[in-house]
C-alpha cells in the first residue's frame, strides 16, 4: 500500500497541477450523446463525458443518477440506444466486454465481484484472461507456449498483488480476507489486465477513513505509471482529494462539471446531489 501522506498537502498540490491542465491533455476516454434506457426509464440522456489522459476524473450524483449505466455502457455490458463511446478515438459501438478489456479498459464494481472460493492469487490471474492468447490459464499446460504463458501470468499477478498490498493473503480464499482488502483485490485483478483507463465505480463504499486515505494515495501513485482513472465516488473527501476533474450527473443528465472545487461551490450540484443525499440518510 502507499505510504501515508499529508492531504492538505496533496490537495493544494493537484490544485497547482490543475492550472492549466485540462486544455492540453489528451482525451482518452470520451461519451457523445450517450444514451440508455430501461423500458420507459430514460437512465443516461444525452450523456457527454470527457476522461483526460493521466488524471483522475470523478463522476458523481445522486443514487440513480445514471452513474453506473454509464459504466456499464461504457464497458459493453450494455449497449447503448443513442449516442457514441470512444476510447482512444476508436468507438466501441458493438464490442463485447472482453474486447473492451483487451482495448484497455478494466473496471471495478460497485459491489464486490470476486471468485470467493479461489485464493486471492487465482483472482488476480483470473482477471487477466482475455490477455491471455493461448487460451485460460487452467487449461492442461501441453505447448511450450502455453507454460511460458502460465508463467507470465503468474508473475504478473505476483506482482500486481504486491503492488495492492496483500502479498501475504496469496494463499487465502478471497471470502476470507477483510473487506477492504477485497476492494484492493479487485483493484488487483482490474490493472492486472494492464489497462490504460481504470473504471472504479465507488472503489471506497465500505471503506474506513484510514482505508479511504489510502486508496486515495494508492490512486495518485498509480497514475504516475501512464494510467488515466475514471472513477464514481460518493464519498466526498474522496473526490475533493484525488480529482483532476469532476462530472455531476442527475436524472441521467449532465448537470455540472469543473474543477473539485468549483463544483463543490456549485449550487445546482449541492442542491441536486446534496440536498438529495441528506433526504436519503435521514
Ligand atoms: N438493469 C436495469 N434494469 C432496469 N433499470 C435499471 C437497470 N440498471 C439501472 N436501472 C435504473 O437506472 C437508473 C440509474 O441507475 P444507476 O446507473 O445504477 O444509478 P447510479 O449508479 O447513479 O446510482 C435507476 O433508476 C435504476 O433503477
Ligand atoms: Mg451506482
Amino acid at each position: 500500500m502507499a505510504k501515508e501522506n499529508n492531504n492538505m498537502e496533496t490537495i493544494i498540490r493537484t490544485k497547482q497541477e490543475n492550472e492549466g491542465k485540462n486544455k492540453i491533455n489528451k482525451v482518452v476516454l470520451q461519451t457523445d450523446k450517450l444514451t440508455k434506457k430501461f423500458g420507459g426509464l430514460i437512465a443516461v440522456n444525452n450523456f457527454d463525458l470527457k476522461v483526460s489522459q493521466g488524471e483522475i476524473s470523478s463522476l458523481i450524483g445522486p443514487n440513480g443518477a445514471g452513474k453506473t449505466t454509464v459504466f456499464n455502457v461504457v464497458t459493453g455490458i450494455y449497449k447503448a440506444d443513442g449516442g457514441k463511446v470512444l476510447f482512444k478515438g476508436e468507438d466501441l459501438a458493438g464490442k463485447k466486454p472482453h474486447q473492451i478489456i483487451k482495448k484497455g479498459i478494466a473496471r471495478t464494481f460497485q459491489n464486490i465481484r470476486l471468485f470467493s472460493n479461489m485464493t486471492c492469487l487465482e483472482n488476480v490471474m483470473a482477471g487477466q484472461h482475455c490477455r491471455s492468447k493461448e487460451g485460460t490459464w487452467s487449461s492442461v499446460l501441453q505447448t511450450p507456449g502455453q507454460k511460458k504463458e502460465e508463467l507470465e501470468i503468474k508473475k504478473n499477478a505476483e506482482n500486481r498483488l504486491k503492488q495492492v498490498g496483500l502479498w501475504k493473503w496469496r494463499d487465502e480464499l478471497a471470502k476470507n480476507i477483510a473487506y477492504g482488502n477485497q476492494r484492493m483485490l479487485e483493484i488487483g485483478r482490474a490493472l492486472a489486465t494492464n489497462p490504460d483507463l481504470l473504471v472504479l465505480d465507488e472503489p471506497s463504499s465500505g471503506l474506513n477513513d484510514k482505508e479511504s486515505e489510502d486508496l486515495m494515495d494508492f490512486l495518485k501513485e498509480i497514475i504516475k505509471d501512464n494510467l488515466t482513472i475514471l472513477l464514481i465516488e460518493h464519498d466526498m473527501n474522496v473526490v475533493m482529494g484525488i480529482s483532476h476533474w469532476v462530472t455531476v450527473m442527475d436524472e441521467g443528465k449532465k448537470i455540472a462539471e469543473g474543477l473539485p472545487e468549483e463544483v463543490y461551490s456549485n449550487p445546482q450540484v449541492i442542491e441536486a446531489y446534496l440536498g438529495k443525499d441528506e433526504e436519503e440518510e435521514e
